[in-house]
């Protein structure tokens, strides 16, 4: 597809290539500012083919350019070019740099963006109406300055923008970004010296480090030692996600954890509003019932996965369009590796149960912790597994002499280690 240049004459030579030749050497004749200007003219000149857009980006002086001269740039293409022929491929014009990281979705630069958009008839990646139905309305609200902790996330290219903050934990901030053409969750990890109780021992108890020299640091608590846990913590949450959506439980889907921020899906409603917690909906007992057996299911996928939460309760669930998602899970802990992985999970399960229990109380009754964990450890764990809440009573007659025949063996054994050792250490 072929444009008209700029001003109705041809450039002799149209690539990319030139029109960075032709910027750097009116740049490098006003040597004395450091920024090397953007020319609007021999840009615009050079775009030939609206593919060239693409590239309008990936041009060095468009990354340094001011605001003003990227909107005059994008404003000049929009002028010059018969937008409505634009070829329906939306990634044709989409590309990192054309929302610059910190441009309002008011400024002319998107204004620019979204009339290309509308007159390519390229709806859904740039339509405006985007912003506001997937992101919060509180994050709309005023300018969102760039959190310093999500910088180089942006400077690397793996979100576009942030549109606003979400939530601020003792763990976590949790932020709605944009990365290209979906809304998406960055959770950015708290400082050790800020989180709260879940760094307690009992979740560390069974997550394994690369070497013994790791191992060592972090049990004397040496800077290194420290760094290692920090990353421990960290990264346990995207393992579990991507071991958990693996093993099909409802997580939010994964894309990164880098610098101690991961990137996940932002779990929305049916109206693409951020999904409310649990905690925050009123639910009907037909309703309760009927979520609390299909999050009793998704405990019993997870830990067939070898995973627990350990955090499982009504504020770590988010009622999506297309039913409940479990989130938050950097504690989440080693089924066969954690001592007390037991009394987590049974934790975690009660913890659904009192929540429910308060629209349906028949099921304030049952004990389906124990159940599960049973069937665990038995081996006979199945993902569709039916689950009654009731326990099985062992009501078989105890052999109370073949119990304390054991016992006395036991003390016999002891007596006799005890006794070696002194003859050991007298000798
Ligand atoms: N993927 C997500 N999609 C939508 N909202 C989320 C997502 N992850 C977290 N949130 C929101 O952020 C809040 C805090 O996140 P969470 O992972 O629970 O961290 P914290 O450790 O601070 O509790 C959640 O209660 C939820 O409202
Ligand atoms: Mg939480």
């Amino acid at each position: 597809m072929t444009f008209p240049a700029a001003g109705g004459t041809r450039v002799a030579d149209h690539s990319p290539e030139a029109a960075v030749r032709a910027n750097t050497a009116r740049t490098s004749a006003s040597a004395s500012s450091k920024r090397p200007k953007i020319d609007t003219c021999a840009t615009v000149a050079a775009l030939e083919k609206v593919e060239c857009l693409l590239w309008v980006g990936r041009c060095p002086s468009w990354r340094v350019a001011s605001g003003q001269e990227r909107r005059q740039c994008i404003c000049a293409v929009a002028s010059r070019f018969d937008l409505s022929r634009l070829p329906l491929d939306p990634f044709i014009i989409r590309h990192d740099f054309l929302h610059s990281p910190c441009c309002n979705p008011t400024s002319g630069t998107a204004h620019a963006i979204h009339r290309f958009a509308d007159s390519a008839h390229l709806s859904d990646p740039f339509a405006f109406h985007a912003f506001r139905t997937h992101a919060p309305r509180a994050a709309l609200v005023g300018r969102m300055k760039i959190p310093k902790r999500l910088a180089p996330l942006l400077d690397e290219g793996l979100i576009d923008e942030v549109i606003g903050q979400l939530m601020s934990g003792k763990e976590a901030t949790v932020y709605v970004v944009r990365s290209g053409d979906s809304m998406r969750c960055a959770k950015v990890y708290k400082d050790a010296k800020q989180r709260s109780f879940r760094q307690a021992a009992s979740y560390r108890d069974g997550r394994k480090v690369k070497n013994s020299r790791q191992a060592r640091a972090m049990e004397k608590g040496t800077r290194y030692g420290r760094q290692m846990q920090e990353e421990l913590w960290q990264n346990a949450e995207v393992d579990a996600l991507f071991r958990l959506a693996d093993g099909g439980v409802r997580v939010p889907q994964p894309y990164i954890c880098t610098d101690g921020v991961l990137l996940m899906e932002l779990v929305v409603d049916a109206t693409g509003d951020v999904a409310p917690r649990l905690n925050d909906v009123h639910l009907t007992e037909a309703r309760a019932l009927e979520l609390h057996a299909l999050l009793l299911n998704q405990v019993v996928r997870m830990l067939c996965a070898g995973v627990i939460h350990g955090d499982l309760s009504e504020y770590n669930i988010l009622l999506a369009a297309d039913g409940p998602v479990i989130i938050d899970l950097p504690q989440a802990i080693d089924a066969a590796a954690n001592n007390e992985a037991a009394s987590m999970l049974k934790r975690d399960v009660d913890n659904l149960a009192a929540y429910f229990g308060r629209f349906a109380p028949q099921i304030l009754g049952a004990d389906y912790g124990t159940e599960i964990w049973a069937l665990f450890e038995a081996g006979e764990l199945k993902v569709d597994v039916k689950l009654t809440g009731r326990i099985e009573l062992d009501t078989r007659p105890v052999d109370l002499d073949s119990v304390l025949q054991e016992l006395e063996e036991t003390r016999l054994d002891e007596d006799a280690r005890v006794r070696r050792q002194q003859e050991l250490s007298a000798n």
